[in-house]
């Protein structure tokens, strides 16, 4: 190895260790097995350069940054390493938490989908073994980068260009499936994918569902006490209407009242748990200091001053101020109280120890 590629090594490993013993520390890593695993998997194989964006416009910060990037990589921090952000690695944490949450003894055969670094994948060969590990990302190039990363590293898993909705029946049954994308309902093909026992780990809305298949195929699990803001599954092409859409919000000349509450509601981490979970496709944002939401069925709303401007074909807001009054009338639940059941009738959500669902999630388009 030459001099500076040593001296790399070196400083990695020390920085290694301090994050790993930060997620210890912090209560984020409490299984030694998976604290082994952290340990044993260098981030910065998998992650060689990140994107930072800021008023400046989009830099890349890589090798060439030295200390920036090292020490960026071993920070609990996520890392978006596509240029178009569509793909990032993980803040390590959330990955603790997720792995963790599988359960796992040692023996099983697991499913991811986003490989997107091929990190994830990293920990789940160097816990279980290569041959037990399973990893499917959408995007072919990072598929060929994540398998030439952890080959580097010394893991060959099977690595697949698939789309994760239909899961990947060839290497099944599976013991697990843990996935690191944003969905809004359960792929059925998950279901069916797994064995009796088996366990789902997936973001779902704001928050991660944690899902046990029972022994006549239903499914029923809590949700993590932990925030989640994944990147958004891919599945079918989105139309490039969000610009048009937000004009339309902005300027659009629509029906005006005081508002109940404003865009704040979304800083909330556990009021926008609830909001996402049960009205998925609303999206807020702020534009020069105005909050806008936009739902695909072209219903728009921008607050100001006090009002709330709607137009289009539904009331986007009225709908968001009362899912938010829902959930202020059932006590603030955070998200360790919702339970998700999964049946042939349907995807519900209850809140723990209640017998009515709060709400029925919307399938996937076809
Ligand atoms: C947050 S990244 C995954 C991080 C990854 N587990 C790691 O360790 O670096 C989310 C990934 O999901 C992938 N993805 C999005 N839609 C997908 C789909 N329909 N099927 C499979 N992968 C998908 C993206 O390409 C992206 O790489």
């Amino acid at each position: 190895m030459s001099e500076p590629r040593a001296s790399l090594a070196r400083q990695a490993a020390g920085d290694l260790d301090k994050l790993v013993s930060e997620l210890v520390a912090n209560g984020h890593i409490t299984d030694p097995r998976w604290q082994a695993a952290f340990s044993a998997v260098p981030r910065h194989l998998f992650v060689p350069r990140f994107y930072r964006g800021d008023q400046q416009g989009t830099s890349i910060v890589d090798s060439t940054a030295g200390d920036q990037w090292l020490s960026a990589v071993y920070s609990d921090i996520h890392l978006v390493t596509t240029e178009d952000v569509r793909s990032s690695s993980t803040a390590p944490s959330l990955m603790a938490g997720m792995l963790q949450a599988l359960e796992l003894s040692g023996n099983e055969r697991v499913l991811e989908i986003g490989t997107g670094t091929g990190y994830n994948a990293a920990l789940l060969s160097e816990r279980l073994g290569p041959d037990q590990v399973v990893s499917v990302d959408i995007d072919p190039e990072l598929v060929a980068q994540a398998r030439s990363r952890l080959e580097t590293a010394g893991y060959r898993p099977l690595l697949a260009v698939a789309d994760g909705v239909n899961g990947y029946p060839d290497a099944g049954p599976y013991d697990a499936v843990i996935a690191t994308c944003r969905l809004d309902y359960v792929p059925a093909a998950w279901l069916q994918q797994l064995r009796p026992g088996g366990v789902i780990v997936t973001p779902l809305g704001a928050g991660v569902a944690v899902v046990r298949k029972g022994a006549t195929g239903e499914a029923a699990g809590q949700f993590l006490p932990i925030s989640a803001y994944f990147m958004p599954l891919r599945h079918q092409p989105e139309p490039e209407v969000v610009g048009e859409a937000i004009q339309v919000a902005l300027n659009g000349v629509g029906v005006s009242r005081a508002y109940r509450f404003d865009a704040s509601i979304y800083r909330d981490n556990e009021a926008r748990f609830w909001l996402d979970l049960t009205s998925p496709d609303v999206r807020v944002m702020t534009v020069d200091g105005v909050s806008v939401a936009i739902r695909p069925d072209g219903s728009w709303a921008r607050l100001a001053d006090g009002l709330v401007t709607q137009g289009g074909a539904g009331t986007v807001w009225s709908d968001v101020e009362a899912a938010h009054g829902d959930w202020l009338a059932a006590g603030r639940p955070p998200r360790e109280e919702h339970r998700l059941v999964i049946s042939d009738a349907g995807q519900d959500v209850f809140l723990v120890g209640r017998s009515s669902p709060i709400h029925r999630l919307k399938p996937l388009p076809d």
